[in-house]
């Protein structure tokens, strides 16, 4: 017997179901589980890995500059789009993933000009590309930067970035956390009402002031963004060279480090972390898949990186991403220099869960292209 609120489906003594009981359930907003793929499953990615060559994109950056005015928006940003995630193409803010829940986009900064204040929920990285005289003031301190620093913007801290520079263009990728905090639907974004921020600290005063890696300042707390906002390259690339003096290195990543927290030891943000890895002359590393998903910046040099089977040739200031768990190789295809590639990855947020996995291929060959089991 049916009531008003239940259907013969829902009652019929049977059993098999038939296409009417999948209606009913669709009805009701729920469906089998039991009709999905059973057996062993691993991360399926909708990414797919990319390059996007700097010579390609700079041009079209350079040409935006000239009819994108820096009040007509605080973002003159071209977003590098993942082609495999066309779904994300109608994001309401722009920030579509180029690989897992990453977001990047390469910014330009006009001769002369300064851009709007603002400040959102989301993480955001940069990578200085090209450009002399750029700076950014972050919570009132003013980071002036140059080719291969880096800078973390922490969340919801008012920002703004410009350029002293009479004579030419910055160029910088921006790396954010974006499409993680848009899935948490925790994202906000506010212009300041000022406009600008009155920036009251010396200049470059997180270096000064968490910049050592032997002395810490007596007032240290804990944070989980890192205090310190600017990793010059010279000091970052020194680091770099002094520990591959001592070290073999990964065989799956050369001599990697990470961009460090000083307060706390660890990443660089709760959400993003971010590493500088140097591929010595000629080297070439073993293959190995992880969850999570990396975006690289070639900051030195020239090489190729196989990935999922796809060769990807790169020189400086290219962005190639690694989609999770997707096998992937990289080589430094100068024999008489060093190169080196800046990444950053959701990592924190994947050790924060417990959910890292790496796994190591038992040969040398790509797997996906050769069929051979890791
Ligand atoms: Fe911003
Ligand atoms: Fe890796």
């Amino acid at each position: 017997m049916t009531t008003a609120n239940t259907t013969a489906a829902d009652t019929a003594d049977d059993d098999t179901a038939d296409d009417s009981f999948y209606a009913r359930l669709e009805e009701l907003h729920t469906e089998a589980r039991w009709t999905v793929e059973q057996g062993a499953w691993h991360p399926r990615p909708a990414s797919v890995p990319m390059l996007w060559r700097y010579q390609d994109l700079r041009p079209l950056a350079l040409r935006s500059a000239r009819f994108v005015r820096s009040d007509d928006s605080a973002l003159r940003v071209m977003t590098l789009r993942n082609p495999g995630r066309g779904e994300e193409l109608a994001t309401p803010h722009g920030s579509a993933p180029i690989v897992g829940h990453l977001y990047s986009g390469l910014q330009l900064l006009n001769p002369g000009e300064s851009m709007t204040a603002h400040r959102h929920a989301a993480t955001a990285l940069r990578f200085i590309m090209e450009g002399t005289g750029a700076w950014t003031v972050i919570g009132g301190d003013r980071v002036e930067a140059g080719p291969g620093d880096f800078i973390v913007t922490p969340s919801q801290v008012w920002h703004e970035h410009g350029t002293d520079s009479l004579e030419a263009p910055v160029i910088w990728q921006d790396g954010t956390d974006d499409p993680l905090v848009n899935t948490l639907d925790a994202n906000f974004y506010q212009l300041h009402p000022d406009v600008h921020q009155v920036h009251g600290k010396p200049v470059n005063a997180s270096l000064h002031t968490h910049g050592s890696a032997l002395l810490r300042p007596d007032h240290r707390r804990a944070q989980p963004t890192s205090p310190l906002l600017y990793y010059p390259w010279d000091m970052a690339y020194q680091a770099l060279r002094d520990y591959a003096e001592v070290t073999d290195g990964s065989p799956y990543d050369g001599v990697l480090m990470e961009y460090q927290n000083p307060a706390t030891g660890g990443s660089v943000t709760p959400t993003l972390g971010a590493a500088l890895q140097m591929l010595r002359r000629g080297e070439r590393t073993r293959t190995h898949r992880h969850t999570g998903s990396v975006v690289y910046q070639v900051a030195k040099g020239r090489g190729h990186s196989v990935i999922a089977g796809q060769r990807f040739d790169w020189r400086r200031n290219d962005i190639f991403c690694v989609p999770s768990w997707a096998w992937h190789r990289h080589a430094n295809d100068d024999a008489d220099d060093d190169a080196c590639l800046f990444s950053f990855s959701d990592r924190p947020v994947l050790d924060a869960l417990g959910l890292y996995a790496e796994e190591a291929s038992a040969d040398d060959a790509d797997p996906e292209t050769t069929g051979s089991a890791p």
